[in-house]
């Protein structure tokens, strides 16, 4: 099956993806993890991707499109993965279909995970992530059974450089100007498939695998 999983900053997108890509056996391609790694790994797109990684604006469409371009040529995706964060402009969702084009396949379904933004900001600003294995918590709805380290493997837990209060007001706004168009783009398609995603991760889960006619 091939995915795109859409929804503004804090939505649930990579909460999700973790569960689906195990149970539905296909890779997470998630553009901002890619960009995060790279950061770490101070390459030269993870310095050029953390200036606008910092500031809450998009990493430019011909680097973003380039990353997932690669990735899908390889041989994990051949029978199926599921998109995290990608497209995220018109542009980028062009490209995607002509890179599907050339690969002879076609994206199956777009879920669209839709939370108020009220709730967004209270997710974002109380994410905490654990820096050896990636895991994601949050300090009131999902809290470390460790506290400040994290349950699974006792790394140390921070929050992500752009889930200040003041990045994340930006990160909202970018994605209303440009990712939100993608949602008419996909419906106009026939293939979105809007998901509520103000409840419990579990029911969100449920939802989004009932819509997929996998349970
Ligand atoms: P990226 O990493 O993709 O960030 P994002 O889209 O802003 O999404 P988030 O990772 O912040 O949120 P999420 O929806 O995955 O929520 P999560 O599951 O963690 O991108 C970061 C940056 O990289 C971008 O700003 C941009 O600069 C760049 N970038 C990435 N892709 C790009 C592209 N295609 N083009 C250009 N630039 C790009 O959940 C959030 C919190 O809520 C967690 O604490 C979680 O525990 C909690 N939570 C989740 N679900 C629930 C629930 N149901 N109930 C209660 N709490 C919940």
């Amino acid at each position: 099956m091939r995915i795109i999983l859409m929804g503004p900053p804090g939505a649930g997108k990579g909460t999700q993806a973790e569960v689906l890509t195990k149970r539905l056996n296909i890779p997470h391609i998630s553009t901002g993890d890619m960009f995060r790694k790279a950061v770490k790994e101070g390459t030269p797109l993870g310095m050029e991707a953390k200036r606008y990684m910092d500031s809450g604006r998009l990493v430019p469409d011909e680097v973003t499109v380039g990353i997932v371009k690669e990735r899908l040529a390889e041989e994990d995706c051949q029978n199926g993965f599921l998109l995290d964060g990608f497209p995220r402009t018109v542009p980028q969702a062009d490209a995607l279909e002509r890179t599907l084009q050339e690969l002879g396949v076609k994206i199956d379904r777009v879920i669209n995970i839709d939370v108020d933004k009220d709730a967004l900001l209270k997710r974002l600003t109380g994410r905490r992530v654990c820096k050896s294995c990636g895991a994601t918590f949050h300090i009131d709805y999902k809290p470390s059974r460790e506290g400040n380290k994290c349950e699974f493997c006792h790394g140390e837990l921070y929050q992500r450089s752009d889930d200040s209060e003041f990045t994340v007001a930006n990160r909202l706004a970018v994605y209303a100007e440009q990712t939100a168009p993608l949602i008419e783009y996909y419906e106009r398609k026939g293939l979105l498939l809007n998901i509520a995603g103000d409840t419990e991760v579990e029911t969100v889960t449920q939802n989004i695998l009932k819509a997929l006619g996998s349970v």
